[in-house]
This record gives C-alpha cells, sequence and structure tokens, in this order.
C-alpha cells in the first residue's frame, strides 16, 4: 500500500487470512520514525522485548517491563499507520495467572492504540492464550527458542535437535493454535521442524532463524540494518547502519577539532539594523 493511500491498517484476520496465498513480511520496530520507514513494507510490525536488548543495551529480555513496552508501543503506533502493531508481553507481566494477562494486554492495547499483544507460549501457556482471545485479545504466539527462558535454558539455543524437542515444539505450536493464537513466531526452529508445523497449523507461521517454509518471516530491524558487529547465523545484513553511524561519527569529530565546523553557511549572521 502506498504512504499516500487511505490509512487503514491491515487487520488480525488479514494476517490469518494470508496463510497459503501470500508470504507475511513483518519486522521489529521501537521508534517513531523507523516504523514510519518500515511501515509501507511490511504487513506486520512487531514492538519486541528485544528492545531491551537492540535499544536499551540489556543482555538478556527479562529486565524488560510493561511500562518499556507501553513507552516503545506508543511510538510505533504514532509512526505508522499501514502496519499491523503487535507488542510483546515482557517477563513477569502475563505468566502468574490469566487475569494478570488480561490486565497487562489491556493496558498495552488501551494505552498504545496496538492492535494485538504478542506473548512467549510454551503449551503451559495455551490456556492463558484462550482466555484473552475469548475476551478480545488477538495474540500472537511464540514458540521453540523463547528468550524470555534463557536462563531456564542457559543460553539463546535453536530447538529441534532431538525427537522429545521436536515433539514438545510441535505440541506448543498446535496447542496455541488450538487455543486462538491468529499467528505463531517459530524462533530458532529445525527447517524441516518448522515446516512441519506449517503444514500442521491453521494459523500463519512467522519463521526467524527458522525456515523459508514459514509462511512470513521476521527479523529484528537493527539486525538487518547492520547496528551490530555480531548477530545470529540466521541474519541476513541488508544495510551497513552501523559503520555509516561510525564513518559519520569520525567525519564529524575531524571537523569539530578542525575547526571547519560550523561552516558560514550554518551560522546565523544578523545585518545590522535587520
Ligand atoms: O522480541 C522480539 O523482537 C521477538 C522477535 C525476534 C520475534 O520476539
Amino acid at each position: 500500500m502506498s504512504k499516500h493511500a487511505e490509512a487503514r491498517r491491515v487487520t488480525v484476520p488479514e494476517i490469518r487470512g494470508l496463510k497459503g496465498r501470500q508470504k507475511i513480511v513483518c519486522l521489529t520496530a521501537y521508534t517513531a520514525p523507523v516504523a514510519a520507514l518500515l511501515d509501507e513494507h511490511v504487513e506486520l510490525l512487531l514492538v519486541g522485548d528485544s528492545l531491551g536488548m537492540v535499544i536499551h543495551g540489556l543482555p538478556t529480555p527479562t529486565a524488560v517491563t510493561l511500562d518499556m513496552m507501553i513507552l516503545h508501543g506508543q511510538a510505533v503506533v504514532r509512526g505508522s499507520s499501514h502496519a499491523l502493531v503487535v507488542v510483546d508481553l515482557p517477563f513477569g507481566s502475563f505468566e502468574a495467572s490469566h487475569e494478570q494477562a488480561f490486565r497487562s494486554s489491556v493496558r498495552v492495547m488501551q494505552e498504545t492504540g496496538c492492535q494485538a499483544v504478542k506473548i512467549e507460549t510454551g503449551e503451559a501457556l495455551a490456556d492463558t492464550v484462550a482466555f484473552l482471545v475469548q475476551r478480545g485479545v488477538p495474540v500472537m504466539g511464540h514458540v521453540g527458542l523463547r528468550p524470555q527462558a534463557v536462563h531456564i535454558d542457559g543460553g539463546f539455543k535453536a530447538k529441534g535437535r532431538n525427537q522429545d524437542e521436536r515433539a514438545r515444539v510441535m505440541a506448543e505450536a498446535k496447542a496455541v493454535d488450538a487455543a486462538g493464537a491468529f499467528a505463531i513466531v517459530l524462533e530458532g526452529v529445525a527447517a524441516d521442524l518448522a515446516e512441519e508445523i506449517t503444514r500442521a497449523v491453521r494459523v500463519p507461521t512467522i519463521g526467524i532463524g527458522a525456515s523459508p517454509g514459514c509462511d512470513g518471516q521476521i527479523l529484528v530491524t537493527d539486525d538487518m540494518l547492520g547496528m551490530f558487529e555480531r548477530t545470529p547465523k540466521f541474519v541476513r545484513r541488508y544495510a551497513d547502519i552501523g559503520r555509516s553511524i561510525a564513518d559519520a561519527a569520525t567525519r564529524y569529530a575531524a571537523d569539530v577539532r578542525g575547526g571547519t565546523f560550523p561552516g558560514d553557511a550554518e551560522v546565523y549572521r544578523f545585518k545590522p539594523g535587520g
């Protein structure tokens, strides 16, 4: 959709209806200007709790709070007008009870204006998904490598290397599908398992480090823009923004130190009596 067309956001049923018809393009966004740049190119913008690491320099997402998610969610909704905006529920904001998950979802949706929430859902949380969906909260599931489980797993570990793990991830995806999620992120899942899951569930699968056979793909935008030297194996770089920023800062510093910035065109001079 062009930026100038009547602003109408992609809807949850439209995302669900794209399964098997068209690949679904998704990216993360955390700020209004970046959301505005990405908006017309994607169907879905995710305000992921990866913002803890990407924006705030935290080592893991477990320190991210609901207030942080809401602040960035507001910025992304303000910056976009086309993509469906989904906001992650962070660690500790939904696991204690169905009611806690509902209250957190309502805060996120009311205070940001986003259309849906995402929760990292093992099989144990499928009934939380059902509780939310039955009460009007669209939920995107997230199975496989679950970054919020980093301390349980002892690191960010891809899933699907042995039969037990494969069966577990498949069961999680089926449970989240049956619970009424409108899409499921498959993160860090063996490619053949991601393809099996995509065939087994009714809703679109969105892969990250999974398989081109998923119904859609998502990447952390800052990873694909080349903001960081080290990125996971599954990231493809489409730009070298980190280097561009460092180059710009080097040239700026040289100009300031050399006294060539600001130049004549970059200062105000008032004419006497003007
Ligand atoms: O937090 C995030 O950005 C995510 C994506 C990687 C799917 O969950």
